[in-house]
Order: C-alpha cells, then sequence, then structure tokens
C-alpha cells in the first residue's frame, strides 16, 4: 500500500495567526507542508522568499519542506532555499529551455542532498517528463493554471496521473496541486497520487479535521 501525504499549501494559511496555524498544522496528520514560491513573471503573483521558509523551519520542525519553485529562473533559487531549510525543491518544466538544463537543476538540487522535482502545467503535455522519472523524487500535476489558491480542480489532468501511476518507478512519488478538497481527493488517490496539496480547504476551518477529512 503506498503511503498519502497531504501538503498543506500555506499560500491559504492566516498570517494574522501564524503561531495558532503552526500550532494547529504540527498537531495535524499533515507531515509535509506545501510552500509556493512566485516571482510575479512566471506567474502573475507574488509569494514568499526564503527568510519566510526559513520561518516555517523554526516553526514546524518536523514538518517536510516542499518548495514548489514558480519563477522564471529556478537556478538562482536553488541554494537560498536549501539553506533555508528546503526538503525538496519542485521546478516548472516550462521555466527551462532545453532538456539539458532541466537534467543539469535536478542534479544541482541532489547535489545539496535533497529531493528534486518536476511539475507541469495543466497545458503541458506529460510525456515530456518520461525521460526524467529515473532521475527525480517527485513529478507534481498542476491542476489548475499556477498563480492562485481557491481555484477549481480540472478533472482532465487525471489521466496524466492515471499514464504517471503506470510508468513511475518506487522511487518516485506523485504529487497533486490545485482544487483539491474532500471530493476531488478521493479521485486524485483513485488515479494515483501520493501527496496531495490542498491550500484553501484545509485553511477554511480547522486543520487537523480539514486534513483528516483528505485521508479518511
Ligand atoms: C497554485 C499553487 C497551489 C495553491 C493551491 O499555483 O501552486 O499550491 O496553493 O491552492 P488550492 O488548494 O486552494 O487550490
Ligand atoms: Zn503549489
Amino acid at each position: 500500500m503506498r503511503k498519502i501525504e497531504v501538503a498543506p499549501s500555506v499560500l491559504s494559511l492566516d498570517y494574522a495567526h501564524f503561531e495558532g496555524q503552526c500550532q494547529q498544522l504540527n498537531e495535524s496528520n499533515a507531515n509535509w507542508l506545501h510552500f509556493d514560491v512566485m516571482d510575479g513573471h512566471f506567474v502573475p503573483n507574488l509569494t514568499f522568499g526564503p527568510d519566510i521558509l526559513k520561518g516555517f523551519r523554526k516553526a514546524c520542525p518536523d514538518l517536510f519542506l516542499d518548495v514548489h519553485l514558480m519563477v522564471e529562473d529556478p537556478k538562482m533559487f536553488v541554494e537560498p532555499f536549501v539553506k533555508a531549510g528546503a526538503d525538496l525543491i519542485s521546478f516548472h518544466v516550462e521555466a527551462l529551455s532545453d532538456v539539458l538544463k532541466i537534467h543539469e537543476l535536478i542534479d544541482l538540487i541532489h547535489s545539496y542532498n535533497i529531493q528534486a522535482g518536476l511539475v507541469i502545467k495543466p497545458k503541458t503535455d506529460v510525456h515530456v517528463l518520461d525521460e526524467f522519472l529515473d532521475e527525480v523524487d517527485l513529478v507534481l500535476i498542476m491542476s489548475v493554471e499556477p498563480g492562485f489558491g481557491g481555484q477549481k480542480f480540472m478533472e482532465d489532468m487525471l489521466p496524466k496521473v492515471e499514464y504517471l501511476r503506470e510508468h513511475v518507478p518506487a522511487s518516485c512519488r506523485i504529487e497533486i496541486d490545485g482544487g483539491i478538497n474532500d471530493e476531488t481527493a478521493k479521485k486524485a488517490l483513485h488515479a494515483g497520487v501520493d501527496v496531495l496539496v490542498a491550500g484553501s480547504y484545509v485553511f477554511k476551518g480547522n486543520i487537523k479535521e480539514q486534513v483528516d477529512t483528505l485521508i479518511k
């Protein structure tokens, strides 16, 4: 049986109550924390830098920090986020112009002894991932257009997950991000995901209770 992880996306966290929210995260059954880095260019939104990740590293020391880079120049941000405490860094294939650069960036991330992931946007063909499946620790399927929380889940992304389930080695997890709630989580799990990212759904109520409804 595969181990399912929930990765609450702190894009939707209530920053006016940071401490209390982190306490709830620590007490919940989520073992991961998903951290969306946006630069205002790759996506039309701007979020956090490495110093904020450092804050989470302190406040949630036991959580696995999953960094999702939505930036034009992912290479530039690898070292700062490694130093800030990332356990895994994922970047978009669409951000790099050729496959060689993708291989190099995966190697660079691994050179810091952390995990590396590749992400594809909804319009990107899943087969672009084929040649990297033996190299990466995670593939992330976007089930909304990246940039904002609270969007509707795109069901037509599920065949990508089904394809990957058949083709990834045991060393590679499948993650899905965007529009996950108790209903869509069931569909994503059925299709074969290992990691559910959930932002607005988890933070709209008691975090522990919301997380539990995703994995029950
Ligand atoms: C969107 C981000 C997501 C976002 C998901 O670009 O990558 O991680 O936080 O938010 P929900 O779960 O609200 O769709
Ligand atoms: Zn994300």
